[in-house]
């Protein structure tokens, strides 16, 4: 067996859990999610087995891009409470063994920071030197990117002949990382809330730090001539030496948590970036979010669960034993993944479980987003109106350029936009599903009344108690270190519509097992029978053993026939 190399830290074997502020409690009553929210239901994330919890944005912020354009490092937005509600929240999760984890923009802020406003006072002086900015050469914008929020990166300074560069949205311009005077400042920053307790950071959009300069065209891929910003950070090399000066500078003096949003490594860089050197301690593993996902949403290609599984298996392939990734099926970023990777005809308790538990028990460190634990499904508005998000509404624009009819882009948009993860959390099947007394300031998933926490808590069979005794058997001494370090060996790769593997460690063996389709299918258990340590269906095994016909007695492989979306963790004597 390969040896396990990784020195031990903290956050290894710990399960995370992503907070998205504006939707997740309202303690105030104005109906927006805050701090006083977060604080009431630290008890209800410490019962459920929460050891981190990842916070959106919190800090102030003309919410363009919800929070992740930030007027002020420093601060609180008030409309989620203050720099005190913050030290209370953490003392409070401090108090239950719960590290807080916030988010770090550093690629952008807003165009209401202070930088930013003196910076366009003056292009020319000091904080102009904070930002890209240039003039067009020959009648001609300095580049053709695209930004991801769409329409060109280049924005006019009025009054000058001046552009700055912005990577997503024009409120979102882009921090010159060239500057050692603005690193320092981020250093400085991110110390200052590291003194304050927090236990590290997750790292927004951290690849676009670094751009591919001198500014230049890319081959335009579509009719606006501009080119996907993606091909330029394919050149861009060099982002490594700021993340090792940045983790230098800060995270590494107070042994500090940070997991990146990284889209684009290459595989020869995974040591780099999460070995036991690393520039991170963890990074998210996109490879199932990026499964049939293509330039535009009228291209996407619908996720099949073979797709699913060679996502999750090729990142765990690539990563082997040389650190730990995130993983996750959803964030504020995706649609619901329930409702992503389940053919919506399927979709139900016993395939939501078995989806948590094909992901859950991966190499790595789990995170579960808020709503994920009740099985929270995308939320159909009726008109492009009702959507919130930034992005959501330049893609629905996009589909209407390309020829795609309103109706069509709806449905697009039901089955894409970030908003899906985005409704508030359902508390309860009562009014504004609990989330707040106040008016909600976005509406709740009309199914609400079927899927909402109060009811599924006493309910042992729900996916709330499934996710429970999932982080409980996670956590379990017995089973701590197999499935914190133990190797992921994929197991029968080849069966269609089958996930799984083995965790294995010495002499110990943790076989999951998922029948990912609506149909019950035959698997060979290998070797000795064992014993069920989790399963979505109430079968001991010997039920499952009688129901295949086997003599119990019988020590070599047995074939055992899987219900539909059946999903069984064994352990293998
Ligand atoms: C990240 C965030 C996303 C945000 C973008 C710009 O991808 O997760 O929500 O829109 O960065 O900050
Ligand atoms: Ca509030």
């Amino acid at each position: 067996m390969e040896e396990i190399v990784t020195k031990k830290k903290w956050w290894m074997g710990k399960v995370a859990y992503q907070i998205w502020p504006k939707s997740f409690a309202d303690g105030n009553g104005d109906g927006i999610g805050d701090l006083y929210g977060i604080i009431d239901k630290l008890d209800y994330l410490k019962q459920l087995g929460v050891d981190i919890i990842w916070i959106s944005p919190l800090y102030r912020s003309p919410l363009v891009d919800q929070g992740y354009d930030i007027s002020d490092y420093y601060d609180i937005n008030p409309l989620f409470g203050d720099l005190d509600t913050m030290d209370r929240l953490i003392a409070e999760a401090k108090k239950r063994n719960i590290y807080i984890v916030m988010d770090l923009v550093v690629n952008h802020c807003s165009d209401e920071h202070e930088w930013f406003k003196k910076a366009m006072a003056d292009p020319d002086g000091e904080y102009g030197r904070y930002f890209y900015i240039a003039e067009k050469k020959d009648g001609k914008l300095p580049c053709n990117w695209r930004s991801y929020f769409g329409g060109s990166v280049w924005e006019p300074i009025p009054g000058t002949d001046k552009y700055y560069l912005h990577s997503f949205h024009k409120k979102q311009p882009d921090l010159n990382w060239e500057n050692p005077k603005l690193r320092k400042e981020i250093y400085k920053m991110i110390n200052w809330w590291l003194d304050r307790g927090i236990a590290g950071f997750r790292l927004d959009a951290i690849i676009n730090i670094k751009k591919k300069l001198p500014f230049k065209d890319y081959e335009p891929d579509r009719d606006d001539g501009l080119a996907n910003i993606g091909k330029m950070l394919e050149e861009a090399e060099g982002v490594g030496e700021y993340l090792e000066e940045m983790k230098h500078e800060t995270f590494e003096k107070y042994d500090a948590f940070t997991v990146g949003e990284v889209f684009n490594d290459k595989e020869s860089e995974i040591a780099e970036y999460i070995g036991e050197n690393g520039h991170f301690s963890s990074k998210f593993d996109f490879g199932p979010e990026l499964c049939g996902k293509k330039a535009d949403w009228m291209d996407h290609e619908k996720v099949t669960a073979e797709m699913y599984k060679e996502a999750i298996f090729e990142s765990q392939a690539r990563t082997g034993s040389i650190g730990f990734l995130s993983n996750i099926i959803e964030n504020h970023d995706e649609p619901r993944g329930v409702s992503r990777f389940i053919p919506a005809e399927d979709l139900c308790d016993t395939s939501k479980k078995a989806l948590a538990c094909a992901y859950f028990f991966l190499r790595g460190i789990p995170f579960i987003y808020q709503g994920q634990e009740i099985g929270m499904e995308n939320c159909r508005f009726d008109s492009i109106d009702e959507y919130d998000d930034i992005s959501t509404k330049e893609e629905y624009r996009v589909c209407l350029e390309m020829g795609c009819d309103e109706k069509k882009a709806l449905e697009l948009a039901y089955t894409f936009s970030r908003d899906n993860a985005r409704t508030p959390v359902q508390w309860t099947g009562g009014s504004n599903a609990g989330f707040t007394t106040g008016t909600l300031w976005m509406k709740v998933n009309p199914d609400y009344k079927r899927i909402n926490l109060e009811s599924q808590r006493d309910n042992k069979d729900s996916v709330y108690n499934f996710y429970k005794k999932m982080i409980s058997i996670y956590k379990e001494p017995k089973y701590h270190e197999i499935l914190t370090f133990g190797e992921f060996i994929p197991y029968k790769r080849n069966q269609k519509n089958l996930i799984s593997y083995f965790r294995q460690a010495e002499n110990k063996k943790i076989l999951v097992m998922v029948n990912f389709q609506k149909r019950p299918q035959c698997v060979e258990i290998p070797g000795m029978t064992g014993q069920i340590i989790l399963d979505n269906t109430d079968r001991s095994m010997t039920d499952i053993i009688k129901a295949a016909g086997i003599d119990e007695n019988r020590k070599n492989g047995i074939n055992i026939e899987l219900t539909g979306y059946e999903a069984l963790v064994i352990e293998l004597i």
